[in-house]
């Protein structure tokens, strides 16, 4: 079982068994395919080793990210162990020793590497292992592992502070390589989470996080990537699964609690998570950490409990 490599803002590691529970009972992981449209970190796929289907995540970067992971991983275990510590002086030697890309004085390593990734939404040419490595070396170094691009598609997260940041990770990119190689190289995509229309067929099954509609108009949206994902996305997106859903294709979304109204007039099962011991516990926080999975897998038609320990032995 492989782990994330990665932290990403909406990570699912604490929904895993409330996902599991969802899976249809016909779906079987060495012969149907499992489709991840929302990649991120990738929780639900590193957890499950699906055999066949697609991953797919609109972030260029990230995309290279998990392409270097399955193609070359000791290369970029390598390479991740030339870094330096992120509060050290910049290099001389390199580019972006002094000045960053707005003039600005550059006084810490992290900074200069944070003007080096930056070098392909600028045009610039870029080495797609080195900016792999760097993607890696800023998510563990970078405040709060968080991954946020300005308009012009700039990662600009600041300096985080960790007493011991590990940004090798050398395990947890050999599993994850070897979880991507059980799909083929064209599996993993770097588009609009709409080529699973085209991808999925019937008996499979397409998991879909995508960025949460925020709670609130005021609440502050998660940026992943230069473009957003607004309410007419999260419309769109309920299409979609209801296309698939006709073509017999299994479904499990998650969300904000925002959304249960839509998923459920839509006629899909659909459960709060998380919210059921504020709700008991105390009537003020009602909603505080709401977010639902929404499913078009019948409460009668999912996998019996236990099923996915049972088949590990
Ligand atoms: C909530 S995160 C997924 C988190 C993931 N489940 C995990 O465990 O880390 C949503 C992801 O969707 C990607 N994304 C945003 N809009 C997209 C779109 N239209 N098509 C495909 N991916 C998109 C973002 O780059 C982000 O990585």
């Amino acid at each position: 079982m492989a782990t994330p490599i990665l932290k990403w803002a909406g990570g699912k590691r604490q929904l895993l068994d409330e996902l599991y529970a969802r899976f249809p009972a016909d779906y079987d992981r060495e012969n149907d395919a499992f489709h991840e449209p929302f990649f991120g970190s990738g929780a639900l796929f590193f957890d499950h080793e699906p055999s066949r289907g697609t991953i797919n995540d609109r972030n260029t970067r990230l995309h290279n990210f998990y392409v270097q992971v399955r193609e070359r991983p000791e290369a970029l275990i390598d390479r991740c162990r030339e870094f330096g510590d992120p509060e050290s002086d910049p290099d001389p030697a390199v580019e972006f020793a002094k000045e960053g890309r707005d003039g600005r004085a550059i006084d810490q390593y992290y900074y200069q590497q944070r003007a080096l990734f930056n070098r392909r939404p600028n045009g610039e040419s870029f080495d797609p292992l080195d900016e792999a490595a760097r993607l890696l070396y800023l998510n563990r170094t970078g405040f709060n592992g968080l991954y946020r691009e300005n308009s012009d598609g700039e990662y600009n997260v600041p300096i985080g502070r960790y007493a011991n940041p590990d940004w090798v990770r050398a395990e947890e990119v050999r599993a994850a390589s070897e979880a991507l190689n059980r799909l083929d190289a064209g599996d993993l995509h770097n588009d609009d989470y709409a080529y699973v229309l085209d991808a999925a067929e019937p008996g499979d099954l397409v998991y879909f996080d995508p960025p949460y509609e925020p709670m609130s108009p005021t609440a502050e949206f998660t940026e992943y990537s230069a473009g957003g994902f607004d309410r007419d996305d999260q419309r769109e997106l309920l299409d979609a699964v209801l296309e698939l859903a006709d073509r017999g294709v299994h479904v499990i979304l998650s969300n904000s609690g925002v959304m249960y109204d839509l998923y459920d007039e839509a006629g899909l099962h659909v459960d709060h998570e998380g919210a059921t011991r504020a709700i008991n516990s105390d009537a003020d926080n009602r909603g505080e950490v709401d977010e639902v999975i929404a499913t078009t897998v019948a409460p009668a038609d999912r996998q019996a409990y236990g099923d996915r320990t049972l088949g590990e032995f």
